[in-house]
């Protein structure tokens, strides 16, 4: 799929959804791994997050009093998100596989707003695009925190995506950062009672050495 089919692909589904149908149930909530391990977060600093869609993570960090940006591909959700009016909130659309988040661009007239050592917690879930992984490890500053939760390939259930180049291996989430101190790790599939836990998501939290 081609760079605008993808925003294509998107804009599509973040159009059907819209705002209008917001009720305090179907506000953007932040992925379970925030939501779970909220309190690991610091009470200040500056936060990204990374393919936001409709910015459940970003609006999350936003109100915990975190600096935070949001980028995704999809105009429609960034707008959407820019018209919640986020108080520390800012949200931009850029494609991360263009423009990922290295320091090589950094003087460059195509400059991304990100640079190296800025954050204090990068957050992405549901989205795997391997050759970012490095740039997020120098993207965070010392001490800083990345939460990673996406679909892994003995997930038990159909979603997420089919394709596995964007399923992570078993175990793959630690090799992929194992640059970085691992706080949390859960990968289950087909362990025990199948009716309780995540069976699809492999989940990371992960701190940057000072
Ligand atoms: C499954 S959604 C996940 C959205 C959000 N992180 C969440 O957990 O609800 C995947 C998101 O990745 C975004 N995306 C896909 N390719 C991208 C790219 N190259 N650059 C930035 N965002 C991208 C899509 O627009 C979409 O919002």
């Amino acid at each position: 799929m081609t760079k605008r089919s993808q925003q294509e692909k998107w804009n599509h589904i973040y159009k059907n959804k819209g705002l209008d149908g917001d009720t305090p149930s179907n506000l953007p909530q932040p992925c379970s791994l925030l939501s779970q391990y909220h309190y690991l977060l610091p009470t200040h600093g500056s936060a990204i997050d990374i393919a936001c869609g409709t910015g459940g993570n970003a609006i999350f960090l936003a109100n915990r009093g975190l600096s935070t940006q949001a980028i995704d591909i999809s105009d429609v959700a960034i707008e959407q998100l820019n018209d919640r009016n986020v108080p520390g909130l800012t949200a931009n659309c850029q494609d991360v596989e263009k423009h990922p988040i290295l320091t090589s661009t950094a003087n460059s007239t195509n400059a991304t707003p990100i640079s190296q050592g800025k954050f204090d917690v990068i957050v992405v879930s549901c989205y795997l695009h391997r050759d970012l992984c490095h740039a997020m490890i120098e993207a965070l500053a010392p001490g800083g925190l990345l939460f990673y939760q996406t679909f892994h390939q003995q997930k038990q259930s159909s979603n997420g995506p089919s394709n596995p180049k964007f399923l992570l291996k078993n175990n793959e989430l630690l090799d992929l950062f194992d640059a970085l101190d691992t706080l949390i790790f859960h990968q289950l599939s087909n362990q025990g009672d199948l009716s309780q836990g995540n069976r699809d998501l492999s989940s990371l939290i992960a701190q940057k050495p000072n």
